[in-house]
């Protein structure tokens, strides 16, 4: 397993700590394989009860390694394996996920988290989903739960338009649950965490599914967005935003 993510047990709660601050966070296929494993495993193991997704003290995610969406697009612009295996533990996961941000959630680091059921996030955070002004379009199902979480309104403004969210508008977008001074954040979601996996679990998973419905749904939104991703990966739309950020202070 990559140390670009470090998976850590801790009694019931399994972390996955996103390990690349010189970078942003930003993620690579490792990582992505990484996370995936993470969760997947957290799912097949009954001592774990819950699984809390963290990043560095600077920053939760800056989205996909654009370096890599360059590479994937030269070689055919499908979202690689990897990708998808991520979402779609995302989706499945039974064992409730927990998020702990601070700094930027920038693409997949805000979409991840509507597939979380408890997010705490520092007072400093903020949440952008710039797909449309890269050329591509949302992705991790988050077209279609966005809109029910926040509204379509809000929905558009955040993932067509582009708008960051501040980690007020967040809480009232229905995206996080607490904010927190940076200093508490990790502590507080770790509460969280352990106060889900303190609860009886079978009554946890079944109240879950009752809320969330089965995973066929999302999982088919996030094919649909892969299928539509792939080819706006290869326009000249995208191919000129990754040039510009890849070139942008040389
Ligand atoms: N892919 C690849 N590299 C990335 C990256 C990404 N998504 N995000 C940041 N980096 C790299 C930068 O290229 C830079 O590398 P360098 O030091 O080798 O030049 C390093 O991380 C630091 O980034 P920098 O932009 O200098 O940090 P910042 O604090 O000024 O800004 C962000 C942070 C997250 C706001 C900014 O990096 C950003 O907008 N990143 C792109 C986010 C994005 O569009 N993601 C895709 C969403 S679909």
């Amino acid at each position: 397993m990559s140390d670009l993510v470090v998976v850590s047990d801790d009694g019931p709660v399994r972390t996955l700590r996103m390990n690349r601050p010189e970078k942003k966070n930003a993620l690579t296929m490792a990582m992505y394989d990484a996370m995936a494993a993470g969760i997947e495993g957290a799912g097949k193991d009954p001592a774990l009860r819950c699984v809390l997704i963290a990043g560095a003290p600077t920053v939760f995610c800056a989205g996909n390694d654009i370096g890599d969406f360059l590479t994937t697009a030269s070689q055919g612009g499908a979202l690689g394996a990897p990708i998808l295996r991520f979402l779609y533990a995302l989706a499945r996961c039974e064992k409730p996920l927990v998020a702990a941000v601070q700094g930027n959630a920038v693409g997949v680091g805000t979409t991840m988290l509507m597939h979380c059921d408890h997010v705490v996030a520092s007072t400093e955070a903020r949440f952008s989903t710039p797909f449309v002004s890269l050329g591509l379009v949302p992705e991790a199902a988050s077209s279609l739960i966005a809109p029910r979480l926040m509204g379509q309104a809000r929905a558009f403004s955040l993932l067509v338009m582009g708008k960051p969210l501040n980690a007020e508008e967040a809480k009232a977008a229905g995206l996080i649950n607490t904010i927190a001074p940076p200093d508490a954040v990790e502590a507080e979601a770790l509460k969280a965490a352990r106060d889900i996996a303190s609860l009886p679990p079978q009554a946890v998973l079944a109240s879950r599914h009752l809320m969330r419905g089965g995973p066929d749904e999302i999982v088919a939104r996030i094919d649909a967005e892969a299928v539509e991703f792939k080819s706006r990966l290869q326009s000249v739309e995208a191919q000129a935003a990754f040039t510009a950020f890849m070139m942008r202070k040389r």
